[in-house]
């Protein structure tokens, strides 16, 4: 297939970093012609795939405004993960991929997280550009949809539970923003291990979805206005008065403090993200931390505590052979039926902005997406 024949399509630009991810979707990124990649300017193991589905997630609103540790460097187009269908092979490439593939792109390889000449190409576009080592078939029977919301999430979930976290079974966990795209993957990692889950949020009807997806427990901690309620008591009476032998903290803030209130001697805090309070670094693309969220050094001493952070992508880096074995499980547990990605919300790409807002403001459970 040559140039000629696929017709030109669109993408979403970041023209420029906003001050906050919610500046940059009203004022920040725009709709623009996107001519088809043309294979001649390619390189031989270049594989072009037309994206029929994009995740729209956490770390794509972060990075409008240059508060996530990745800077992509503007104009870019956002779009850490996505599927589709391949519809051009570079020569070298031919042999391991064909024409009308069903592919995932690795977020990691390629797409605006990744370093080099791939970082152009994110998922919110008609086309994306990859290496042939990031368009991996899509394992079993998943969709688009399910595949474009993989890897971030079930990785992540891995790398916190089982790296980091050493989660085993007969642990219970306590997992905070469980209808999260984070949270949700880590419910269903955390069930297979064989533990129990008790999971938090702020909406019954969002927390009815997180119980059918296998959480043993969920507790509603929407307290007065954005205040977080108390949980410590109900936590308490279903470990039976013992508290959680782990902790998955995709939230911070308020509901950090409250659970170490509620964990066993000797417990382990994964640090996984902070939802609540997402402006710790300076907008625009400007680093320190000013805004960082503190715990309290008595509780974490009198309990023993191992409070782990839990980076993927940086110890990803730092130790790059630690991600095979975590991908190869994760693309297992998906082949097999074992994990599905729940996707509540579908967007055109057209619908950009209402996607980016629904996940900013909490509306989505699990993963939400784009397709161009
Ligand atoms: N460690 C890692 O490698 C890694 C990887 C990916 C993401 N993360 C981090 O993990 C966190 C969650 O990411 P995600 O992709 O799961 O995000 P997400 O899909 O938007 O989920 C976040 C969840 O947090 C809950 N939440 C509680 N208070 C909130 C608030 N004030 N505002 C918004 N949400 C609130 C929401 O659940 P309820 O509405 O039910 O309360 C929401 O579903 C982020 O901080 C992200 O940067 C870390």
């Amino acid at each position: 297939m040559t140039s000629a024949t696929l017709a030109p399509g669109v993408r979403v630009v970041v023209a420029r970093f906003a001050d906050s991810p919610p500046e940059a979707i009203e004022t920040g990124l725009a709709v623009e012609p996107m001519p088809a990649p043309d294979p001649a300017t390619l390189g031989p193991r270049d594989v072009i795939v037309a994206v029929r589905s994009a995740a729209v997630g956490w770390v794509d609103l972060l990075m409008t405004s240059g508060q996530y540790q990745h800077m992509p460097h503007p104009p870019y187009t956002p779009g850490l993960e996505s599927a589709g269908e391949i519809v051009w092979v570079g020569h070298d490439a031919r042999g391991e991929l064909a024409v009308g593939d069903r592919v995932l792109v690795d977020g990691f390889l390629a797409g605006p997280r990744s370093l080099g000449a791939y970082q152009a190409y994110g998922g919110f576009a008609t086309y994306v550009v990859a290496p042939a080592e990031a368009a991996r078939k899509i394992p079993g029977t998943l969709t688009y949809d399910q595949a474009a919301s993989l890897l971030g999430s079930y990785e992540t979930a891995y790398h916190c539970l089982i790296t980091r976290g050493r989660l085993k079974a007969g642990e219970t966990a306590l997992i905070h923003g469980a209808s999260g795209a984070t949270g949700l993957a880590a419910v269903q990692v955390a069930k297979i291990l064989g533990a129990t889950v008790i999971a938090t949020g702020r909406s019954d009807e969002k927390l009815a979805v997180v119980k059918e997806q296998g959480a043993d427990h969920v507790i509603n901690c929407r307290g007065e206005g954005d205040a977080v309620r108390p949980f410590r008591d109900e936590v308490k009476a279903l470990t039976g008065g013992r508290g959680v032998d782990v902790v998955y903290d995709a939230v911070g803030g308020d509901i950090s403090l409250e659970s170490l209130r509620c964990v066993a001697f000797g417990a382990r805090f994964l640090i996984v993200g902070w939802a609540s309070t997402p402006f710790v670094a300076r907008g625009k693309g400007q680093r320190g931390a000013p805004n960082a969220n503190l715990l309290p050094t008595n509780l974490i001493m009198m309990k023993s505590l191992d409070v782990l952070g839990c980076p993927t992508a940086i110890s990803t880096a730092q130790d790059p052979g630690s991600r095979a074995p975590r991908l190869a499980q994760v693309l297992a547990w998906a082949e097999s039926g074992q994990i599905r990605p729940h996707v509540s919300h579908t967007f055109p790409l057209a619908e950009f902005k209402e996607a980016m807002r629904a996940k900013w403001s909490g509306a989505v459970i699990g993963g939400c997406v784009l397709h161009p």
